[in-house]
């Protein structure tokens, strides 16, 4: 083959390998988890969980019983900004660096699902609704813990880690 014909041929594939101009390449997902677990439950999820039960259901008093759901759209918004937050949540928690497998994945998605519902509740201001949705909101969150959140065996054990990452019982 002529020197040009391989010099060629090579830029041809070359060009081939490297797909799209610079220019035109799709921009590089730049993930940067900044939350560990913990801090994404601490300062996220269960303060946005607490938004939802804290005004769903009824509570019993000395004076009787009183409804906890708003009565004002204002007080039905902040229902749907707390869900939305657990409904995205599910989205971090299955985000490389923080997800632990499968099962997670799963978790994580019922997040988004129970989020999704408690947002549909609280947009139809319907009570009941948003009870429901508050029930299998904590569902989810029981079911992740039972798996993953091991801290009663860490701690028997001595170990410092709150929960068992890999799934082997050892501390890391
Ligand atoms: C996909 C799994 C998963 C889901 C879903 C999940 N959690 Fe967690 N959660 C964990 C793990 C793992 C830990 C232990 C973190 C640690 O201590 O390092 C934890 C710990 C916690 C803690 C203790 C944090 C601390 O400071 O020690 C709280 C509070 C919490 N979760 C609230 C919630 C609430 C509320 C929900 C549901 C709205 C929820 N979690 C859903 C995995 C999950």
């Amino acid at each position: 083959m002529p020197k040009h014909t391989a010099l060629t041929a090579l830029l041809m594939a070359t060009l081939a390998a490297c797909g799209t101009p610079p220019g035109d390449a799709p921009p590089a997902a730049e993930y940067r988890p900044l939350a560990n677990v913990q801090q994404m439950m601490g300062w996220i999820l269960d303060p946005a969980a607490d938004v939802i039960w804290d005004n769903a259901g009824t509570i019993i008093t000395a004076d009787g019983s009183r409804e906890l759901h708003p009565t004002t759209d204002e007080g039905w918004d902040k229902i749907i900004h707390a869900a939305a937050i657990i409904a995205e949540s599910g989205n971090l928690m299955m985000m490389p660096g923080r997800s632990m497998g499968d099962d997670w994945q799963e978790y994580s998605r019922g997040l988004i699902d129970t989020g999704e519902l408690a947002i549909a509740a609280a947009t139809a201001q319907d009570p009941d609704a948003l009870f429901d949705a508050g029930g299998r909101i904590y569902q989810v969150c029981k079911a992740c813990h039972d798996q993953y959140w091991v801290k009663g065996r860490e701690a028997a054990a001595g170990g410092e880690a709150a929960f068992d990452q890999y799934g082997d019982g050892a501390s890391r």
